[in-house]
């Protein structure tokens, strides 16, 4: 698909459900005695894939309505101990939360072995970080020579543990806590660096008492959970490409709606507002422990920056932006610590610099992240989106703002977090 350089922007968003949370509710929702209602689950591959994952694991969907980008979902749990042992195999497609959360609920189930897999991304993406803790718990589990999908993972009886993450990662995190819930004794994860508290948040609206303090997470024994209700917030890590096109488009000023602003997923504010970006954060609303609010970006000439390597799990899935404001920006742009970017839907050090090169900028890879001259403008051209959501979106605002527009191949890879995204932009291009 083709992006063509555009005047400027103007407008309102609503910014689609977030991701996470989406993830999230179903599976903890699946988790849950009784009837969950999710108001506004993201509608998008990586989320239907985990709402089919719970489906066959005994979870039952009741009704769904669409709204906006999302659905209001009524969900009946298959309880804690409650997920179906004839589902052999789950298909997760390209979901990385979804591999990496769900081994933490059947790991401990009375019975049942099942087989996780996915795409051919997902089968280049390290499972041997939650492999190994919930060996450690007591789990039957392994996976493929080399850390890598298939998961295969028995129901068995758990016990609590101490485990430092050796890597931040809310999804490992995730897996363990939920593994905890399981288990005999407490479980306490220590994280290195902080990450998204998005499962923290849900299982405190669950019931479940979580103590953190200082890094340490931790929870006991549940008996059951009821999540009774979850509304979503809009997705930052969406609402970011926004930010980036108001941004760098020059006479744009546009207001996203209903943007969830949870701390531990904002860290792409503070480094954009270093660079000398124009973000105001207006209206602060909280809906079951995750905070929203309205953005307001007006578009800014912007500088070189460093990213500090504790912002870098807070702004990990918007680092592929950063390195794109940095070729528009004066002076230069470091990003560093960031080694995790080569582990997502695609090696985000390989896919943006590649990426970015191709459109003219200059942008020099390191094995933990990138530096970026800036240049105060992109010249445009091709990019591939190799199959990564986020580097297809990538492309498309780099496009926009470019001298030339930029076509980029395999744009359909947004779909996986973001169907919507060509139609939401071009709404808000302005004569
Ligand atoms: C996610 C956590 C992050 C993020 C991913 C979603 C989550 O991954 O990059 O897009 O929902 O917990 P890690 O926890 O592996 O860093």
């Amino acid at each position: 698909m083709r992006f063509d350089p555009v005047d400027r922007l103007a407008g309102e968003l609503v910014s689609p459900p977030d991701k996470s949370i989406s993830h999230r509710a179903a599976i903890v929702g699946a988790m849950s005695d009784g009837r969950v209602r999710v108001r506004g689950y993201l509608r998008s591959a990586d989320t239907s894939a985990t709402l089919e994952a719970v489906a066959a694991l005994g979870a039952r969907l009741v009704d769904a309505q669409p709204r906006g980008a999302g659905l209001d979902l009524e969900l009946a749990g298959a309880g804690l101990r409650g997920a179906d042992p004839g589902a052999a195999a789950i298909d997760v497609g390209n979901a990385g939360t979804l591999i990496r959360l769900l081994p933490g609920w059947l790991a401990g189930q009375p019975a049942g072995r099942w087989a996780l897999q996915g795409d051919d991304s997902i089968a280049r993406r390290p499972v041997d970080r939650v492999v190994h803790p919930l060996r450690r718990m007591g789990a039957t589990i392994d996976c493929r020579e080399g850390g890598l999908p298939p998961v295969v993972v028995e129901g068995s009886d758990l016990h609590g543990i101490e485990y430092e993450l050796p890597v931040a990662s809310a999804q490992v995190k995730s897996c363990v806590l939920l593994a905890g819930l399981l288990a005999d004794g407490e479980t306490t994860v220590v994280e290195p660096l902080a990450t998204r508290d998005h499962t923290e948040i849900m299982l405190q609206s669950a019931g479940v008492s979580v103590r953190r303090s200082d890094g340490r997470v931790t929870v006991g024994p549940a008996r059951r959970l009821e999540l009774g209700e979850v509304d979503v917030p809009g997705d930052f890590s969406s609402a970011a490409f926004f930010i980036a096109a108001s941004t760098l488009v020059p006479g744009s000023e546009v207001r996203l709606c209903g943007v969830g602003v949870n701390p531990t997923r904002t860290g792409f504010l503070g480094v954009l507002e270093r660079m000398g970006g124009d973000v105001e954060v207006e209206q602060r609303a909280v809906a079951g422990g995750e905070p929203a609010a309205d953005l307001v970006v007006r578009s800014a000439r912007l500088r070189g920056t460093e990213v500090d390597p504790g912002e870098v799990p807070l702004a990990i899935d918007e680092l592929p932006l950063v390195a794109l404001l940095g070729a528009f920006a004066e002076g230069t742009t470091i990003v560093r610590g960031a080694e995790e970017l080569r582990r997502k839907e695609s090696d985000r050090v390989m896919t943006v610099v590649e990426g970015l090169r191709g459109l003219g900028a200059r942008i020099e890879a390191a094995p933990d992240g990138f530096v970026v001259a800036g240049e105060g403008e992109l010249h445009g051209g091709r990019i591939d989106a190799r199959g990564d959501h986020r580097i297809a979106m990538l492309g498309a605002v780099a496009g926009i703002a470019s001298r030339e527009g930029v076509e980029v191949d395999g744009f359909e890879a947004a779909a996986v977090s973001y169907p919507t995204f060509a139609d939401d932009l071009r709404g808000l291009v302005t004569p």
